[in-house]
């Protein structure tokens, strides 16, 4: 099911609880396309980052090589998102503009409002949804596939419905944007003062125009991603177990709401029927958390990966959970 749902996309969310293997499994996903030959983007959205431990590799906010096939000329690059760089990036370029426009004895007032902005609620997680939405961008037009490892579930549902929320909030900036430019003009003419050569204001108006014009495209472009399942899917990870199953019922149905296509179900760490009796009845058990799965979710397809030996780490030992994607 897996192989077949991303060959035909470019753009695939790997979600769940936490500890279930999303990393693992994205991991897996992104390095069996690189050996095909695809060029892959692996992006790492939790803030607990673990891409770097499982690759053995340091992984920041730039894109780092982490495997090139040879033969095949495909090639994986890893990115752990530093919400935190976007937010000095953003508070940076808001400053210098309030700064521009400011006299300069207002501007330790505009410095200690920036600081507040840095840890008001919200601005880590719209961060997050900017930088995501310009790897989108990068990464449909210098790669082939784009694999988002996400953060644990609900931290992710809420993100999938943000570009709509924020799109929207957009709009309506832009709209009392308007008015207040409208507002502006009026008054400067009421004053006399409608000078063409006393531009400052105009300028103002239009550069904050444009800050809000780019933001709401980067949003839009996102949402129309995240809704068009030719392009996207989401994949749900799980370990079988009563609590990982009750949340990803939870999480297809918030994805579903938000208008994200579920694709499929990654049933992860299935226990061997063949190596002794403990694991064959821990194999029963786990079986009836799959067919209560399949019954929650019917009609949702279900691929399984199997508990292997020793630690999941480095590049061999995500190649052998590669070779076991169907
Ligand atoms: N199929 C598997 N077999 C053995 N160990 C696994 C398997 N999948 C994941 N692991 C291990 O389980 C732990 C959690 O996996 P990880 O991918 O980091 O989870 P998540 O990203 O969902 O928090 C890691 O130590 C990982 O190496
Ligand atoms: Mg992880």
């Amino acid at each position: 099911m897996l192989l077949d749902l991303i060959e035909r996309r470019r753009v695939l969310f790997l979600g769940g609880k936490g500890g279930v293997g999303k990393t693992a499994t994205a991991s897996a996903v992104a390095l069996h396309q690189a050996a095909a030959g695809r060029r892959v983007l692996l992006v790492s959205t939790d803030p607990a980052h673990n891409l770097g431990h499982l690759w053995d590799q340091g992984v920041g906010d730039d894109p780092v090589e982490l495997y090139r096939d040879e033969v095949s000329g495909g090639v994986l690059r890893g990115v752990e998102i530093d919400p935190q760089r976007t937010i000095d990036e953003h508070l940076a370029e808001v400053g210098a503009t309030l700064r521009d426009f400011m006299p300069a004895h207002l501007h330790p007032q505009v410095a200690a409002h920036l600081k507040l902005s840095a840890h008001s609620p919200g601005t880590h997680e719209s961060a997050i949804l900017e930088r995501i939405a310009v790897l989108i961008e990068y990464g449909l037009d210098s790669h082939d596939l784009i694999v988002f490892d996400t953060a644990p579930s609900g931290h992710t549902a809420r993100l999938m419905a943000l570009p709509e929320i924020m799109s929207t909030w957009m709009s309506g900036l832009l709209t009392r944007r308007s008015k207040a430019e409208r507002f502006g003009a009026a008054v400067r003419v009421l004053d006399g003062d409608d000078d063409p050569a006393k531009t400052s204001p105009t300028n103002r108006d239009q550069r904050i125009r444009q800050v809000l014009t780019r933001r709401k495209a980067r949003f839009e472009m996102m949402r129309q991603v995240l809704a068009d399942s030719a392009v996207c899917s989401f994949v749900v990870v799980l370990t079988p177990e009563r609590l990982p199953v009750l949340e990803s019922v939870e999480l297809c149905a918030q994805l579903r709401e938000a208008g994200v296509d579920v694709g499929g179900l990654v049933v992860n760490r299935l226990s061997p029927t063949d190596a002794g009796d403990y694991l064959a009845q821990r194999r029963q058990q786990e079986q009836r958390h799959l067919d209560s799965l399949t019954e929650l979710l019917p009609g949702v397809p279900v691929d399984t990966l199997p508990l292997l030996t020793g630690d999941l780490v480095g590049p061999a030992a995500i190649r052998r959970l590669a070779r076991e994607l169907r």
